[in-house]
């Protein structure tokens, strides 16, 4: 348990967007900020954050929560996990209060495997700092390639002993199981470690968490590869890993740009000189995952790979993916012989930066220079590279964007511009039918956000539609009403001698919680009930933040209105001219509560009328019905008086 004090101390440090930022670019748009989703696939972003609120929402896929909530869902945590993991990340110390032994284990199975790695991570760098086989193999090694003490803790280089279990003993002493040392890979089936006689990189994720290791060989032994690679496991997906993530975000979106290598000893190099928006694809080609990684901080990406061939394939292989995604990618080749790391070397931080400068190309223009060097000449391979770069103009979303490419290939390729816009929209008309299907998505997206009540989407053959979802009206009602008592809950009625909101909705709620069908409206009037009879005042952060999480995730909804979507002009998006809910409290609160009223009177007026219309009803029972039914119909009129009352 975390000792309340620490929560509110946690909630209070832990801004929203300062929490969110560790995961998506954002990009101020008035009082709020916004980017891409991380929670869905999406190109224009509708993922909102709202510093003053302290919430977030996706309008695409209606994910929304607060700080704690982003990190729940973005990193699989649960309630109190996430808390500890802000409290880390603003250096709260956390004082644990009676640890039931049942949640301990909860913990420690969740938590188990970067635990494990944890330990083998420190295990490997002792072994490198404090042992003289480390120290004279693999330090003196990292020491030859010129890594420095303070490079080798900020990556938490290690290395591995050359017997055969000096790792999995050593774990199996601190009582790891076997079965999860094993699941990592850090323990082979035979029960020796896998990695031996070897440098260890460990690979982190996103959070800086360890999620794997890499090791570099130090023999030239060609018979065993030079880097073995920790499996794939629970906690390590590597399509979506990129190397040096964690180390690099903060840079690439500073930067505003993600320089890509391919090796572990490249991004470490460039680090350690300065250049820190650096990443390694690990010597494979790109996949759509990891692009999409880069895109939530950048969406521009220069590759840099080594003059090779094998470098150039391996850079064109990842292109066509990249352009899809609407990225801006640029191309540096290093002179024959090199990687980003002895290049580096060899040239320090400021001749580097300005080689890659002076050397970005764009990818097209790089593709049609290198297929025209290569076959310029003969013609047949000519209307071939025309075809081929045609197909990957095609593939770029923005048709802006395609026009100009097209005008510069025109240029270098010497055929008519009009010809190749032939050509490419040719290759355009047969994606069409790819585009369509996103497009519907698109408008989707639009309609969910347009749209006031729950909507059912029909989907056509080349249509999509929009039908009301049949809501009980019972339930919309009140849930009207709890989206004014959250919203409003600290908001006076009338002035500041009255009372708030909350002080005048709840005590009317009381009389008529065994009527709520909706049972987090009901936990909602529940819980501000307690507050008020503990003569406290009801904040809107009390069901933002309330540990009950439909309590807080309805609440986040709530305030999280497309109202402030309305504001962002920039989109070109005008969704509604109403005035925001927080102008009209007085307003709303009297009309709210009194047609929540008046709809509940005939709801019992009506139960009354088949009650007497029974058969079997007696005289007196009648009698007393009908006192009922008339006091019931005295009510219904005065609230009916009521509201046509309320001035508008
Ligand atoms: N790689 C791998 N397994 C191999 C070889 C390479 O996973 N057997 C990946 C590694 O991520 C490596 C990258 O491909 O970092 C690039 O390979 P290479 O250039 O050979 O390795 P470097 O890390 O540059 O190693 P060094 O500079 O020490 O030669
Ligand atoms: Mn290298």
């Amino acid at each position: 348990m975390i000792p309340n004090k620490t929560v509110e101390e946690i909630l209070t440090v832990a801004r929203v967007e300062d929490v969110i930022e560790d995961f998506v670019t954002l990009k101020r748009r008035g009082v709020n900020m916004m980017g891409l989703c991380p929670f869905h696939d999406e190109k224009s972003p509708s993922f909102v954050v709202s510093p003053t609120k302290g919430l977030f929402k996706c309008f695409g896929c209606g994910k929304s929560g607060t700080a704690v909530g982003f990190v729940m869902q973005h990193e699989n945590l649960t309630y109190p996990e996430a808390l500890r993991y802000l409290a880390n990340k603003y250096n709260i110390v956390v004082e644990e209060v009676e640890v039931s032994e049942k949640e301990r284990e909860i913990r420690q199975l969740s938590d188990s495997l970067y635990i494990i790695n944890d330990f083998a991570a420190a295990h490997f760098n002792t072994n490198l700092l404090n042992t003289d086989e480390g120290r004279s193999i693999g330090l003196t090694y990292f020491k030859e390639r010129g890594f420095l003490e303070k490079t080798i803790n900020h990556w938490q280089l290690g290395y591995a002993m050359k017997e055969g279990r000096v790792m999995s003993k050593e774990a199996l002493i601190k009582q790891y199981k076997v079965e999860n040392l094993k699941l990592l890979g850090l323990t082979t089936q035979n029960d020796n470690d896998f990695f031996r006689e070897r440098v260890i990189f460990p690979i982190h994720n996103l959070s800086g968490k360890i999620i794997a290791f890499a090791g570099r060989i130090l023999t030239n032994i060609k018979t065993q590869p030079k880097y073995l690679n920790s499996p794939e496991s629970e906690i390590y997906n590597k399509r979506k890993n990129l190397f040096g993530m964690f180390f690099a975000k903060g840079e690439i979106r500073k930067n505003d740009e993600c320089i890509l290598v391919e090796g572990y000893t490249d991004v470490i190099t460039l680090h350690q000189g300065g250049v820190e928006n650096v990443v390694a694809s690990s010597g494979t080609s790109l996949t759509e995952e990891q692009i999409k990684l880069i895109q939530r901080f950048t969406s521009n990406i220069t590759i840099l790979y080594d003059g090779d061939n094998a470098g150039i394939k391996a850079a064109i292989r990842g292109l066509d993916l990249v352009l899809q995604q609407d990225m801006n990618v640029r191309l540096v080749l290093l002179p024959d012989g090199e990687d980003p790391d002895s290049f580096f070397k060899k040239n320090g931080t400021d001749n580097f930066k300005k080689f890659i400068e002076t050397n970005k190309k764009d990818f097209i223009g790089f593709k049609t220079d290198l297929l025209l060097a290569e076959h310029g000449n003969d013609p047949i391979k000519r209307a071939e590279i025309l075809r081929d770069l045609s197909n990957t103009v095609a593939l770029i979303p923005d048709p802006i964007k395609r026009v100009t490419y097209i005008r510069e290939l025109s240029s270098k390729l010497e055929i008519d511009e009009k010809i190749l816009n032939g050509e490419v929209e040719k290759e355009v008309n047969k994606r069409k039918k790819e585009w369509a299907n996103q497009l519907q998505r698109d408008k989707i997206r639009e309609a969910r956000q347009n749209s006031d009540n729950e909507v059912i989407i029909e989907r056509t053959e080349d249509q999509v539609s929009l039908r009301p979802v049949e809501v009980n009206p019972d339930i919309l009602q009140e849930k009207n009403l709890i989206r004014l008592l959250v919203t409003g809950a600290d908001k006076y009625i009338e002035n500041q001698e009255g009372p708030t909101v909350s002080e005048y909705l709840l005590p009317i709620l009381e009389d008529y919680l065994d009527y709520f069908e909706d049972p987090t409206s009901k936990k909602i009037v529940e819980y501000g009930l307690h507050k008020i009879k503990l003569g406290e005042k009801v904040f809107p952060s009390d069901f933002i933040n309330n540990t009950d999480q439909d309590i807080s995730q309805i609440s986040v909804d709530y305030t999280m209105s497309k109202y402030e979507y309305a504001k962002w002009e920039e989109r070109g998006v005008y969704l509604q001219t109403q005035p925001m809910p927080e102008k009209n409290f007085k307003k709303d609160t009297y009309q709210s509560i009194l047609r929540f009223k008046l709809h509940k009177v005939k709801k019992d007026l009506k139960e009354m009328e088949i009650l007497l219309k029974s058969p079997d009803i007696t005289d007196d029972q009648k009698i007393i019905d009908i006192q009922v039914l008339q006091a019931l119909l005295k009510e219904r009129n005065d609230i009916a008086k009521e509201l046509t009352q309320i001035i508008y």
